[in-house]
């Protein structure tokens, strides 16, 4: 699987206090809210683990949240559990993920995506899990995320999945 080519200058650090987050500002309070305050406790709580984007100043152009958790059996469609057993089933979560504003539209959010994906990838090699699971802010980062392979979780109209199977493929198509 090939590596996430990042443009010139711009590097993946898993986040660390050294990190200057105060000023990220995606344009989306939250993300930002979580990035500022919320997302370094809760990787020194082993709750989940952020990596940030830095550009050649060491600033934060952007970052993404993976987590582990787990969907009832009964919220997934009924097409993709058919050999899966009837209990909760064990998921990685793409909890955040958020570009900084002035650097939207240049591919870094894609960028982004496609490395939190091959994150999951990797760590399901070790720690298996049957998708990927999103919860989408507003409907525009549901479009954003529309665009790759990620499916809608029926009754759940924010939240999106994409299957441990559909990951495999697309990581392998991209060998
Ligand atoms: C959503 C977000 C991460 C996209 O980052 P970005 O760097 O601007 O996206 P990219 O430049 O990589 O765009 C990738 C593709 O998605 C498209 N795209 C970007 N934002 C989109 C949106 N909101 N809806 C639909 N398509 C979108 C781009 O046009 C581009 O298409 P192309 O490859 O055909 O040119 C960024 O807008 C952001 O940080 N938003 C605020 C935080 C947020 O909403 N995060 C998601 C929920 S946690």
């Amino acid at each position: 699987m090939r590596a996430v080519c990042l443009p010139d200058g711009f590097r993946l650090e898993r986040l660390s206090r050294l990190h200057r987050r105060s000023g990220f500002t995606s344009g989306e309070p939250a993300v930002d809210s979580w990035l500022r305050t919320k997302a370094l406790q809760n990787q020194e709580k082993h709750l989940s683990v952020t990596t940030v984007l830095l550009d050649d100043a060491h600033e934060i152009a952007g970052s993404y949240t993976l987590a582990t958790g787990q969907v009832d059996f009964g919220d997934l469609p009924i097409e993709f559990i058919r050999r899966l057993p009837r209990r909760m089933l064990p998921v990685a979560v793409l909890a955040w993920l958020g570009v900084s504003q002035n650097r939207h539209g240049s591919g870094l959010g894609r960028r982004l995506l496609a490395q939190a994906l091959r994150d999951c990838f990797e760590a399901g090699r070790t720690f298996p899990f049957v998708a990927v699971i999103l919860d989408c802010i507003n409907d525009k980062a549901k479009a954003f995320y529309r665009r790759w392979d990620f499916r809608d979780l029926p009754g759940h109209p924010y939240r999106l999945f994409l299957s441990t199977k559909a990951l495999e493929a697309m990581m392998t198509d991209a060998e």
